[in-house]
């Protein structure tokens, strides 16, 4: 390796996974991360064991990340590590490792902000087919946390200019599944069944707020006085209707959210528009994005999977261009349970 060549590993505990990665400027060396199935049986996020189980995964995550990566801890340029938003008890335990390896190695120590992350994923040598988008561009970052349409100016630059105005999509799509009896996370299921339903038969509420903003808590009310009306009239109704549910409320969302991402493509004169977080992974609002922009004409980017949910990748990409403009943390860095994207 070159010795201009920055190293970095990079740390994720925001929610409820622990990963690692180790990169070489933007190229991925290694990703690993421990999903943590103990809150499938809670139907949610249960922070007090999240913490718990970050501290368990993390000393073995970290050094898988080094082994696959064939990189040995004095290589290393500097540490990143999430610092917001997520859980506080999650956070803590990524900081303070991070920060005890940065202080051990004498290293830089950079905090990111996770929903930075989600977008500058796109920016990871392989994270698309089609490259990295060109600035400005519009990225619909959408997560179990958020749901906006971000103006990306530069790397370390960004201006929200729509977003929800009470739960993400995300949630839509969890608190649904809930509702029809899936696991959480409920997103990927419902996606699974979708694929054998058929969109039309179902048809939801839908909530109009000014300019670009988003409102999902209404849809999902709909949704539930929906399937507390049918399984009334029909007790199997869920189980004999799964995958026509399942596309319906899915192709529903999906509407929805590009509903408003054309306006504002057409708005800004944008030519290149991208997707982020754990909903880009879904299947129809892959598809749907393909559809939108080659009716605009405009370049759209839909990272790989391994770069749509939460994975340490996406906090290295984004440590590597602060890095680069020597945006460094010093050793007092704490967590930020609530912490805007346009925020450092
Ligand atoms: O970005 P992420 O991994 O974590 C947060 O920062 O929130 O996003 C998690 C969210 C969950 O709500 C999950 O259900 C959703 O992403 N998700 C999906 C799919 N894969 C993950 N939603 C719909 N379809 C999917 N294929
Ligand atoms: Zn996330």
């Amino acid at each position: 390796m070159k010795n201009t060549t920055k190293i970095i590993l990079a740390i994720e505990s925001s929610c409820d996974d622990t990963s690692c990665a180790v990169l070489a400027n933007t190229k991925v060396l290694s990703n690993v991360t421990a999903n943590q199935l103990i809150h499938k049986k809670y139907g949610g996020v249960v922070p007090e064991l999240a913490s718990r189980d970050h501290q368990k995964n993390i000393v073995p995550v970290v050094n898988e990340a080094l082994t696959l990566a064939e990189v040995k801890l004095n290589e290393l340029t500097a540490i990143s590590v999430t610092k917001g938003p997520g859980l506080m008890g999650s956070l803590l335990v990524g900081i303070s490792f991070a920060k005890s390896l940065a202080l051990a190695l004498s290293i830089p120590l950079i905090g990111v902000n996770h929903m930075q992350g989600h977008i500058l994923a796109h920016f990871i040598d392989d994270a698309n087919k089609t490259g990295a988008p060109h600035f400005p561009f519009i990225c619909l970052t959408v997560s179990g946390g958020h749901t906006q349409l971000v103006l990306v100016k530069n790397y370390l630059d960004f201006e929200i200019i729509g977003e929800t105005q009470d739960d993400a999509v995300g949630e839509a799509f969890d608190k649904a599944a809930k509702i029809i009896g899936l696991e959480y996370p409920g997103g990927p299921l419902i996606d699974k069944f979708a694929r054998d339903g058929d969109f039309t038969k179902y048809k939801f509420a839908e909530s109009k707020l000014e300019g670009l903003n988003y409102s999902f808590s209404g849809i999902k009310t709909s949704f539930l006085y929906f399937i507390n009306k049918e399984v009334q009239k029909n007790e199997n109704f869920i189980n004999e209707n799964l995958n026509d549910i399942c596309a319906s409320y899915q192709k529903h969302l999906v509407t929805v959210l590009l509903k408003n991402a054309e306006i504002a493509i057409k708005k800004y004169g944008i030519k290149y528009f991208a997707i982020a977080g754990g909903v880009s992974a879904n299947s129809e609002l892959r598809l749907q994005v393909k559809h939108l922009c080659e009716r605009l004409n405009v370049n759209y980017y839909i990272p790989k999977f391994e770069y749509c949910t939460d994975n340490a990748a996406m906090i290295g990409i984004t440590a590597y261009y602060k890095l680069l403009e020597n945006k460094l943390s010093d050793f007092n860095l704490t967590p930020q349970v609530r912490l805007s994207v346009t925020e450092f």
